[in-house]
């Protein structure tokens, strides 16, 4: 019970960096297992119609990581569920007639491990790094962002009052950019954008820029 009230002070004090390094220590390989295996489940043949011809993208590994891959297996390709024709359609955080899981696939450069300073000049931020050698001396880190932006942290003053950013948010029926101001993923270095226009051009969040996913694409056969 007072661990329980423990956790959510500290999620609730501590934000999301400090919820999501929790939760990811200790219940992700089970949440992801067991979402690989009630996709498995829901995605019946015939679910989606979807039967293309190879190569096509399909879910390649489950637990404790979600990925896709290439394969030119024409029975996988072709079995009208959990194929696609590109690995962002495979990997989308959706489910249904694109993406094999919810929480999308394994995202190995967000996993935050400690907070650090960021931008000094001419505003204060603070960004996350997954550096081992970073966030294990034992100065200039600390465990979350509120900490490192705190007075007296990582900048005399505090962080500056942080701006938003624009990240990739759907893949179907249309790619689109959508603003954010969680600064985990703002500062993480990739993948994020100043504006909605740097966001949606093509090469940026998505490869081919925003538009609808045109119907060559998600092919039927
Ligand atoms: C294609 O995938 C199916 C289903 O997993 C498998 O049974 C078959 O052996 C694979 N074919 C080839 C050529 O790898």
């Amino acid at each position: 019970m007072r661990l329980a009230a423990g956790l959510l002070l500290l999620a609730l004090l501590g934000g999301a960096a400090a919820a999501r390094e929790l939760s990811a220590s200790v219940n992700d390989n089970e949440r992801r297992e067991a979402e690989g295996k009630a996709s498995v489940a829901a995605a019946k043949p015939g679910a989606a119609s979807r039967f293309l011809k190879p190569p096509c993208f399909v879910p390649t590994e489950y637990a404790p990581y979600q990925k896709c891959g290439l394969t030119n297996n024409a029975t996988l390709c072709g079995r009208g569920y959990l194929a696609f024709p590109t690995e962002d359609l495979c990997c989308a955080p959706q489910r249904g007639a694109v993406g094999v899981w919810a929480s999308g696939c394994t995202d190995f450069s967000k996993t935050v491990s400690c907070w650090v300073a960021g931008q000094y000049f001419p505003t204060q931020s603070c960004r996350p790094s997954t550096e081992f050698a970073t966030c294990s001396r034992n100065w200039g880190r600390w465990a979350s962002e509120d900490a490192c932006c705190a007075a007296g942290a990582a900048h005399t003053e505090g962080c500056s009052e942080a701006l938003p950013c624009w990240v990739a948010d759907a893949w179907y029926p249309a790619r689109t950019c959508g603003k954010t101001d969680d600064q985990g993923v703002c500062q993480r270095g990739w993948g994020a954008y100043d504006s909605v226009d740097e966001c949606c051009a093509p090469g940026a969040a998505h490869s081919q820029g925003c538009g609808a996913v045109d119907a060559a694409e998600v092919e039927q056969a």
